[in-house]
Order: C-alpha cells, then sequence, then structure tokens
C-alpha cells in the first residue's frame, strides 16, 4: 500500500484538485483507494458530490468512532474518509491534550486493503498536517504559476526538512507537479524552470482548464465531468506518472538524494 499527501504551504494551488482527481484515475486503472480529507474545509466530500454524512476524521479524532465506520464508498474502488468543520474544534483539542504526530498512524492502524491512500491536506503547518507527513511514506506538492507560490513550495521543502530532523523520521518528496500552467503566460516557463532547480522530480504540468474549476461544483471528478477536456489528458498522464514510479522499499538500498534529511523511509 502506497500513502501519499497531497500538502502545500498556500492555499489555491492546486491540492484538492490533484488529490481528488489523482485518486479517480487511480480507481478507474482498477487499484482500491482511499482519500483523507485532514483539512477542515471539507472540500473532498463537496467535489465528490457527498452528502448527509454523520461522522467525519473529527470523531475518529476524539475516538467517538472508528476510521473504518466513518469512510464512505465515493465510487467504484474510491472510498472517503471525509471530513467536516467539525474538525476544527477536534484539532484544537487535539492540540491541547494530545499534541503528538503520531495519532494518524494510531488511528488508521487498520485501514487495510488499499492500495493507495492519498491524504489532502489544509495548508498549514498545522498538527494535522505534521500528523499527515508523519503517516504517509510519499508527498507530491502541487505548485501554481506564480512565483509567490514557487517560493512557498520552496518554503515548504525547507520546513519538511525541519520536521523530518526533529521527529527523526521522514517522507519522501516523490513529486512537484506544477498546475494551472499556461504556455501564453511567459510566467508559467520561469516558475517550472525555477521549480526543477529545487530537487525533486518534477511531473509534466496540469493545464490551466475551466472545466477542472467547474467539476467540483457538480460535484464530479473530471473524468465524470469532462473526460475529453486538457484537464482529464493531463490529469491521466499524471496517474501514469505516480502509478508507475517504483515502490519506495526498492529505493531502500540507495540513498536518494530527494529524501528528506537524505533518509530513505520503507513502504
Ligand atoms: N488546472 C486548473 N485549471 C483551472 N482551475 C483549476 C486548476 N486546478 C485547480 N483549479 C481551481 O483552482 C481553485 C483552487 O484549487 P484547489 O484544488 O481547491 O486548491 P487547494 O486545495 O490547494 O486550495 C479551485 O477553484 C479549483 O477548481
Ligand atoms: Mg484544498
Amino acid at each position: 500500500m502506497r500513502k501519499i499527501a497531497i500538502v502545500g504551504f498556500k492555499g489555491g494551488i492546486g491540492k484538492t484538485t490533484t488529490c481528488v482527481n489523482l485518486g479517480a484515475a487511480l480507481a478507474l486503472r482498477g487499484h482500491k483507494v482511499l482519500l483523507i480529507d485532514t483539512d477542515t474545509q471539507a472540500n473532498l466530500a463537496v467535489a465528490l458530490g457527498v452528502k448527509d454524512y454523520k461522522d467525519c476524521l473529527a470523531d475518529v479524532l476524539i475516538r467517538k468512532a472508528n476510521a473504518s465506520d466513518v469512510i464512505l464508498e465515493a465510487r467504484k474502488n474510491l472510498d472517503l474518509l471525509p471530513s467536516s468543520l467539525k474538525l476544527f474544534k477536534a484539532q484544537q483539542r487535539m492540540v491541547l491534550e494530545m499534541a503528538r504526530e503520531e495519532i494518524f498512524e494510531e488511528l488508521f492502524a487498520g485501514l487495510e486493503g488499499y492500495d493507495y491512500q492519498l491524504l489532502d491536506c489544509a495548508p498549514s503547518l498545522s498538527l494535522l498536517t505534521i500528523n499527515a507527513i508523519v503517516y504517509v511514506d510519499e508527498v507530491i506538492i502541487p505548485v501554481s504559476m506564480e512565483m509567490l507560490a514557487m517560493a512557498g513550495a520552496a518554503q515548504f521543502i525547507n520546513y519538511l526538512k525541519d520536521i523530518s530532523r526533529v521527529l527523526g523520521k521522514s517522507a519522501e518528496i516523490r513529486l512537484i507537479v506544477p498546475t494551472m500552467y499556461d504556455s501564453r503566460r511567459r510566467v508559467s516557463k520561469q516558475v517550472v524552470r525555477l521549480l526543477k532547480d529545487l530537487g525533486p522530480r518534477v511531473a509534466k504540468p496540469i493545464r490551466v482548464d475551466t472545466q477542472l474549476s467547474e467539476a467540483p461544483g457538480y460535484g464530479k471528478t473530471i473524468f465524470e465531468y469532462a473526460p475529453r477536456s486538457r484537464g482529464a489528458v493531463d490529469y491521466a498522464r499524471l496517474t501514469e506518472t505516480v502509478a508507475e514510479m517504483p515502490p519506495l522499499s526498492t529505493n531502500n538500498a540507495k540513498p536518494n538524494p530527494d529524501t528528506v534529511a537524505g533518509e530513505v523511509q520503507g513502504g
């Protein structure tokens, strides 16, 4: 099972869009996928058109429910552990009463039978995001085509290094994904060029596509809303890139330059 967090320091850079559509494409390829929403904004449920659920990650955190009981089937092969505004309160309690970074590991320990777990994260280094980073083995960082987003990505990579140094544990930055790429704007090319200097592998860009921004309004993935769109083509290609990456355990023998704190962690 691969556990991947979609993280970034800024809002509006394509984290949720990437989580939903990467997850949906992996499910369409026949993989069993679990999406975990760790953002209090609860965008995954909206984007997938999942409504009227009672319990969410907050109830798991305060130990009112088991993770497996809160999971919903969103599509064939695509399950969702949703979030809700309740998570905001639970997070405060988490900070006060159990400020620890391995809570996800304990609470999600029984979630088996998936090929992929994808975690959508909030645009901050909250305790929830730190728990997500500690729980996963791999990290994907989307970056929109703005200079400030690019600066945010560089900062985030440094923070990840700090976190892993402090915690003695590291997730590998597998991929930087340029999002909202517009070939007519010079800044798009500039940002992609700069991203390539950051170290981790840079994926082929996801182009700007209004249909990607419309789909969540209908509770649909891009493959349901506009299967022939640029967005669908680009996310299918990204999915191929992710699916074809060698599993981390096969990398274990040799040090990997992309690895945070120079330490490879088994998957
Ligand atoms: N490639 C794209 N082209 C056009 N709009 C996009 C694209 N990717 C994301 N969006 C839109 O940009 C906004 C922010 O994306 P989102 O995935 O919610 O970012 P984050 O989760 O990082 O805050 C959303 O309205 C989303 O629909
Ligand atoms: Mg989001």
